[in-house]
């Protein structure tokens, strides 16, 4: 027997065994269901192997019974799990202060002969919990097969309800419980708690005998400079067999100047290691793809378990270069560091290779690009027009997104990547309205996000230059500015960056002394001038494509709660029909 309210993809990674029914979607609810519409046409019976809407898995009981699936969307500022339970009975989940009932925020459904029931309840003790007066969460489906039930449900991250439980990107105590019958009675034994980061997901793979690559530098001395790269190149010769990456965890000596580190893979031709400062026309500048990544305040990042970063084997080169960027503003001399990456991997390939596509801009050639002092809010595009990696991988697959790493230098404030398709925004790839550059990490989308050939990447940064008095350029130090996304991505295609520059070739020099509206008129001249795309690949093949444009981008949706009355609507305008026409009116203006 089956109730479905909203079209969820089966699962058919065989970790956690739901099953699905025929797909039915319920027409009254379809209007209601326009913000959601990519996930539906992401919905293909049979098509893919795993649920790109909810990435996330883990069992909340020892003898993986109970199994919660999830993933979220913080545009909408919406999360949604699913439930499956191997129980024909009532099923309850929450998340609680302490492990306990006492306080916690929890839903109970199941599936009766005539029909379904669910609510959203809080609990004052050990006992019977209540039904909470606001209703916070909404049944998407609820269905039994095979001795199991599965109940998929959605909720605002941040409700407005104080009987609710506030998700945040700290973790949280789960708990489940259920009945063998649908009389909601108490659960004696079947019950229990485990704790999850629902918003910030690590898998926590614990492998036995983890092997791992350690890239490192090794008692280097750091030059008394505000900005010093060094960059090692390193065979890793001895992996003959390919294996997959599924940790990058930083190893870091000198917390106060390890700023970056990049790891990069090298064209075949680079054939002989070295230990030297980067970027000074040796043959390592040409490592160009990007394999594992850390941001000063990151820590370690652990991939998808159905993926993993290629590494070794027979065909690639073995040469990697490290590089890593060191912030020495007191200008010390003399100060030595061993840091680097620990790349984690494992023999048992997954069923996908990850990529790293970098995107945004950078400088490039001898085209100026130079942001100007005394702007409060200055923004630069980079964009990437993604029918011309096409010319270079054909057929170019569907690029499954789930995390980014956003980079910008000191003056950042706000980093944001577009995702465009047939000219219109269609979602954001990454977000960050208060960029930190004490604090960038690898972020997990919460949700797979689709790439397709033809779609278009934008990244957009906003600059403060309030307190700089001359121009401040793209380029690498530290006081120059750069404007980029790593966009983690599988199946890997060989494609190493995707960045732009506007063609700035008949732009007149900038003048470091512009009134407000001569700031105004420069960044739209920076923005509405052809933009010149630069792809490489593996190999480091570089091609230039003329002419991309940069879109106008959406506002970010404020999906904050405010308590009052007549604000709970939360992030209701943007899952409504007329919140959708608006958004689209305001796109098709912009
Ligand atoms: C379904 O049955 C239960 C008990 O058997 C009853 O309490 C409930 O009201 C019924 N629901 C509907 C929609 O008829
Ligand atoms: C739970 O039920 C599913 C579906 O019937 C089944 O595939 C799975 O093996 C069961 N799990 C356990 C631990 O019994
Ligand atoms: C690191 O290098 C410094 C200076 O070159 C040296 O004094 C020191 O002994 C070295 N440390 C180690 C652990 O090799
Ligand atoms: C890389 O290292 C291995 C093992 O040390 C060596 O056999 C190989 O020749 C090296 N490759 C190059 C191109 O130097
Ligand atoms: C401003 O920066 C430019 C380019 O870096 C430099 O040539 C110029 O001397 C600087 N001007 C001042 C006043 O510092
Ligand atoms: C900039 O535009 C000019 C004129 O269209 C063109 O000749 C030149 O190749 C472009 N430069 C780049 C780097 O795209």
């Amino acid at each position: 027997m089956t109730e479905q309210f909203l079209p969820v993809s089966p699962d058919l990674t065989g970790l956690c065994r739901f099953h699905f029914e025929e797909f039915q979607p319920q027409r009254d609810i379809m209007h209601s269901l326009l913000p959601i519409l990519t996930l539906i046409l992401a919905w293909k019976k049979g098509a893919g192997a795993l649920d790109l809407a909810l990435p996330f898995m883990v069992y909340l009981d020892p003898d993986n019974l109970v199994c919660l699936k999830w993933g979220f969307d913080n545009l909408q500022g919406k999360i949604t799990f699913t439930l499956a339970v191997n129980t024909t009975g009532w099923v309850g989940f929450g998340l609680s202060p302490n492990g306990g009932m006492m306080g916690s925020d929890i839903v109970i459904g199941g599936l009766r002969q005539n029909g379904s029931y669910f609510k959203d309840y809080y609990a004052t003790g050990s006992s019977m919990p209540l039904v909470d007066k606001q209703q916070s969460y909404t049944l998407l489906s609820l269905s039994e097969s095979e001795g199991q039930t599965i109940m998929s449900f959605q909720r605002s991250i941040e409700t407005c309800d104080d009987q609710d439980i506030q998700i945040t990107a700290q973790p949280i105590k789960l708990i489940y419980a259920y009945g063998t019958t649908d009389e909601i009675t108490y659960h004696g034994a079947r019950k229990g708690t485990k704790e999850v980061n629902l918003l910030n997901y690590m898998p926590r793979t614990s492998l036995p005998n983890s092997n791992y690559i350690s890239a490192t530098v090794n008692n280097i001395t750091i030059p008394p400079h505000h900005t010093y790269y060094h960059c090692k190149i390193m065979n890793f010769s001895n992996l003959n067999t390919k294996v997959h990456v599924y940790q990058i965890a930083p190893v870091i000596e000198n917390y106060d100047i390890v700023h970056h580190m990049l790891l990069y893979r090298c064209p075949s031709f680079v054939k002989r290691p070295y230990d030297k400062p980067c970027y000074q026309g040796d043959i390592g500048d040409t490592c160009f793809g990007v394999v594992a990544a850390w941001g000063v305040g990151g820590g370690v990042f652990e991939l998808p378990e159905h993926a993993g970063i290629p590494f070794g084997g027979v065909d690639g080169s073995t040469f990697y270069r490290l590089e890593i960027h060191y912030n020495n503003p007191n200008l010390n001399a003399g100060r030595t560091d061993s840091s680097g990456l620990r790349l984690y991997y494992t023999t048992q390939l997954r069923q996908h290779d990850v990529g790293i596509l970098t995107a945004g801009v950078l400088g490039f050639g001898n085209m100026e690009y130079n942001i100007p002092p005394n702007a409060p809010q200055f923004h630069t595009y980079g964009v990437c027009n993604t029918t011309v990696l096409s010319q270079l991988v054909n057929p170019m697959p569907d690029l499954q997104t789930f995390a980014v790493l956003l980079h910008t230098h000191l003056t950042g404030r706000k980093v944001r990547v577009g995702h465009f398709r047939n000219g219109q925004q269609i979602d954001f790839l990454g977000l960050d309205e208060n960029y930190n550059f004490e604090l960038q990490q690898i972020v997990s989308l919460g949700n797979i996000k689709t790439i397709k050939q033809g779609d278009e990447i934008a990244v957009e940064c906003t600059y403060s230059t309030l307190d700089r008095t001359n121009i401040t350029k793209m380029g690498l130090a530290t006081t120059d500015e750069m404007c980029l996304a790593f966009i983690f991505y599988y199946p890997a295609i060989s494609i190493s960056a995707c960045i732009s520059h506007p063609n700035t070739t008949y732009l007149s020099s900038t003048n470091y002394q512009m009134s407000d509206s001569e700031i105004a008129q420069y960044e739209n001249s920076l923005k509405t001038l052809p933009q010149s795309q630069m792809v490489s690949d593996n190999n480091a093949n570089f091609r230039l494509f003329q002419n991309g444009i940069v879109r106008g981008m959406m506002k970010t949706p404020n999906v904050t709660c405010q308590t009052n009355a007549s604000s709970r609507l939360c992030a209701a305008w943007i899952s409504n029909p007329a919140g959708i026409i608006l958004l689209l009116l305001w796109i098709a203006v912009m």
